[in-house]
């Protein structure tokens, strides 16, 4: 097979900035503060670094080697490096659902991201200024209600970035985090700074940081790795494809290492800037979803600079949700040009042309369409709208799968000396036990988790 040859990043720090865009999201400042919120603070905080540390570094590691192996994107990676092996269609089809999963994914984060750029707007047209709690989710609600206004939003940030994936590697995704990452940096150090002078930080730190084991269930334990594979942007194709465009002089447990710390670095100062708030106003903060669209909306309100910082923070978000939707839209497209099918531009229109009818349906669930059930299969998923079996399917359970089965290829079909090769910690220590977790551990855990998700028992 002929192969369109590939662009690489320009050097290994605009792939640490391309993949730190990418691992930074939604996830981290959107979902991180509720779902510590929600499961009772120090315990899951600390739960949470552990997985990082044990799973999800390990895995990072092991995507950007299958990716840069060959420097192929994943289905033709997957083929390839399964050369002769009986089970290869079998890996060529992972490659094909890794693929398939950023889709599902960016059906209903699209959707958030219009909600982001929405609050900026509403924000600097004074929409949210003077309102009480309870009209803020009167406001939240209202545009869930409407379908123009949601899926305005969404096509917005989804032509975003179509626009800068049909530029390519150098010329689109380098330049586009370039700008944006540092703004998100500084705009996040501003925000701590601001709720820092607003008091409350002592309580966040004891809240954050004072474990309460009685708080930990089976069901934290589930909920902490689903969040940290979705922080990580494991399980879809992401670090595969950013991984195939790394230059070969670069370390892979270092980047690996720089991604994970920056991400989860990232997801605590979010509480930092996000919890101080809360306490201060003496809100719930437990509210799930609604903590930032909702709670936080009031209190921006009734503090001095309130409007200012309330843009800065929907800026960050949008910034932090436009740097992973490149990351999720790229690995289709890559696939496609790479096999010849289309070229760069033409892949990302049709694409995003797909990408938006999945978007509609998914904006459309929330009123319109609300009581259509596409799935039905158990409980959990009949309960479910279009949106919600999107993010319960692609962000939980395909996720997971394609996670485990790219441990099982890295520990048991890729051959030991291309591993050893590619990660260049030589035949040491580090090396064997990074092997051995993802032989061993990851896939029985992993396994596990899949097992408790399909009995209903995670994600509810
Ligand atoms: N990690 C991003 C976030 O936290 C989302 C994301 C980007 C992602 N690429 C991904 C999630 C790949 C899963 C898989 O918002």
């Amino acid at each position: 097979m002929t192969h369109v040859t590939q662009e690489k990043w320009s050097s290994g720090t605009a792939f640490l900035l391309a993949a730190i865009g990418s691992a930074v999201g939604l996830g981290n400042i959107y979902r991180f503060p509720y779902v510590v919120g929600e499961n009772g603070g120090g315990a899951f905080v600390l739960l949470y670094l552990g997985i990082v540390l044990l799973f999800g570094i390990p895995l990072v590691m092991t995507e950007l080697t299958i990716g840069r192996r060959r420097q192929l994107p994943p289905i033709t990676a997957f083929t390839e490096l399964s050369e002769g092996k009986k089970s290869q269609p079998f890996w060529k089809f992972v490659g094909f659902s890794s693929i398939l999963t950023p889709l599902g994914i960016l059906g209903f984060y699209f959707v958030i991201a219009g909600w982001t750029l929405n609050y900026v707007y509403s924000i600097i047209t004074g929409q949210l200024n003077n309102l009480v709690e309870g009209q803020t989710l009167a406001v939240f609600t209202e545009m869930q209600q409407s379908p123009a206004t949601l899926i305005f939003w969404m096509t917005l940030s989804l032509l975003i970035t179509a626009f800068i994936i049909s530029r390519g590697i150098k010329a689109g995704l380098e330049k586009a985090v370039n700008i944006l990452m540092p703004m998100l940096f500084a705009i996040l150090v501003i925000l701590v700074i601001y709720s820092a002078f607003n008091g409350g930080m002592v309580e966040t730190f004891e809240f954050m940081f004072t474990p309460d084991f009685s708080k930990i269930t089976g069901r934290t334990v589930l909920e902490a790795t689903g969040q940290a594979f979705f922080s990580l942007s494991l399980g879809s194709a992401t670090m595969l494809v950013y991984g195939s465009y790394l230059p070969k002089d670069t370390s892979i447990p270092k980047l690996a290492c720089g991604v994970a710390f920056a991400d989860t670095f990232v997801a605590l100062i979010a509480g930092f800037a996000v919890f101080p708030i809360i306490f201060n106003n003496g809100l719930e903060i437990d509210s799930g979803p609604n903590l930032v669209f909702v709670t936080l909306p009031v209190i921006f309100d009734q503090m001095p600079l309130g409007q200012a910082f309330g843009i800065l923070f929907f800026l960050l978000l949008a910034f932090a949700a436009i740097t992973s939707t490149i990351s999720l839209f790229e690995p289709a497209v890559s696939n496609l040009e790479e096999r010849g099918i289309f070229s760069r531009k033409k892949a990302s229109v049709v694409v995003g042309f797909g990408l938006w009818c999945l978007a509609c349906l998914s904006a459309l669930s929330m009123n319109v369409l609300s009581d259509l059930r596409v799935l039905t299969f158990n409980d959990t998923v009949a309960s479910k709208n279009i949106m919600d079996l999107l993010e319960y399917m692609s962000a939980n359970a395909m996720m997971l799968i394609n996670s485990l089965f790219a441990g099982i290829f890295l520990g048991w079909i890729l051959n030991r000396k291309e591993a050893l090769e590619e990660l260049g910690l030589g035949d040491s220590i580090l090396f064997k036990f990074w092997r051995a977790i993802i032989k061993y551990i990851v896939p029985v855990v992993v396994g596990y988790l899949i097992y408790a998700f399909f009995t209903g028992q995670m994600g509810g």
